[in-house]
């Protein structure tokens, strides 16, 4: 074995395992890239590499020999080792540093694009945080009625013009698309006792020649409030603290006497505020009246009992337009923009 043996060795002279180890390191150290590296690992530490065969070698030395180069390879082959895992890890961090180096780390980062709430549906959160703080409920019903929770049960005669073919879309079946909220007084009443107290904001359709402030289908929110000893004076405070808290506090509302079949007395009520965009013009906004008692009766008769007697109960009802609302809020000019998914327009609303 290249001459040497335990007993000759002086002690200046080097150990073929020593020389074996220092080429070994010389080798790590010039290693550029991990390939590199991984090839002097073979080259040294692999199954038939040179620190293998020396270990193949041993079996051939005496035992005086044995010991003394089984140390001398155990402390080549850690060295080794530990010499492969040090070049590995700086070439690797050596690696990540550069790659963040090519990046840029102030450059602003690419926002996300979320979206935002449809302005209605914006507005529609405003109106039902109000009318929550004021103890109303959410109720709703289907936007596909049947005559009777549309117009019968509300007090509306056969001849009545709503229900003409020329105003309301009617399926083949008899059934139509409901051209108010009001259906879900009926429905709400129909389903629990006195006292109530929701708003049933939802969709309404009617066959209108559509223009800036007509469309096939809008929006409503119905309101519905049954207790004893309910007033006008209730009403009015509800709808002018409602417009007020959504529109200002200098908002300017009127009530105008008007007529609706499930309402007595009934009106229209109408906003005005500098703040708006709309400024000085009176526009309207709500249809409200107390409930009649035609409507009570027919609700006794579908529930058949008497929960809402209407010698005991009063209550009112409205239907804000929730369009209206919106349009006025924002100052939106045309009630088609709600429907025509334009981004130009949408994104007026965003953040
Ligand atoms: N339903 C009526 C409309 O659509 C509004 C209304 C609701 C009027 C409730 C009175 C009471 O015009």
């Amino acid at each position: 074995m290249n001459g040497w043996s335990a007993e000759t060795a002086d002690a200046t002279e080097m150990h073929p395992l020593e020389e074996l180890r220092d080429s070994a390191l010389a080798d790590v150290a010039a290693a550029t890239d991990e390939s590199a590296l991984d090839a002097v690992r073979v080259r040294y530490l692999g199954r038939s590499g040179s620190i293998a065969a020396w270990g193949e070698q041993m079996k051939s030395l005496s035992k005086e020999e044995k010991p003394v180069v089984g140390k001398l390879l155990n402390q080549v082959r850690s060295a080794v080792t530990s010499a492969l895992g040090e070049a590995g890890e700086k070439l690797r961090a050596a690696k990540e540093s550069g790659a963040l180096a090519a990046t840029d780390i102030s450059l602003p980062g690419t926002p996300d694009d979320i979206g935002a709430l449809h302005p209605l549906t914006q507005m529609l959160d405003r109106a039902i945080g109000i009318f929550r703080r004021m103890g109303f409920a959410l109720a709703e019903g289907p936007d596909v009625e049947d005559e009777w929770h549309c117009f019968d049960a509300l007090n509306t005669a056969p001849d009545h013009p709503a229900r003409n073919e020329q105003d309301t879309f009617f399926l083949p079946d008899g059934r139509l698309l409901r051209t108010h909220t009001s259906t879900v007084q009926i429905r709400t009443m129909e389903s629990a006792p006195p006292p109530i107290r929701v708003i049933a904001p939802g969709a309404a359709f009617r066959r209108d020649e559509v223009d800036a402030t007509h469309s096939a289908q809008f929006h409503q929110i119905e309101g519905l409030y049954v207790d004893q000893r309910v007033s006008v004076a209730d009403l009015k405070g509800t709808l002018e603290y409602f417009l007020r808290e959504l529109f200002g506090p200098d908002t300017a509302v009127r009530f105008r006497p008007h007529y609706f079949p499930f309402t007595e007395p009934s009106f229209e009520i109408d906003v005005k505020s500098r703040a708006l965009k709309s400024g000085e013009k009176w526009i309207e906004v709500c249809g409200c009246g107390m409930v009649h008692p035609a409507v009570y009766e027919e609700v006794n008769r579908a529930r058949s009992d008497t929960a809402y007697d209407p010698e005991k109960w009063t209550g009112f009802a409205f239907g804000l337009g929730m369009d209206r609302l919106a349009m006025i809020l924002f100052g939106i000019p045309d009630i088609r923009l709600f429907a025509q998914n334009d981004l130009r327009f949408l994104g007026q609303f965003a953040g």
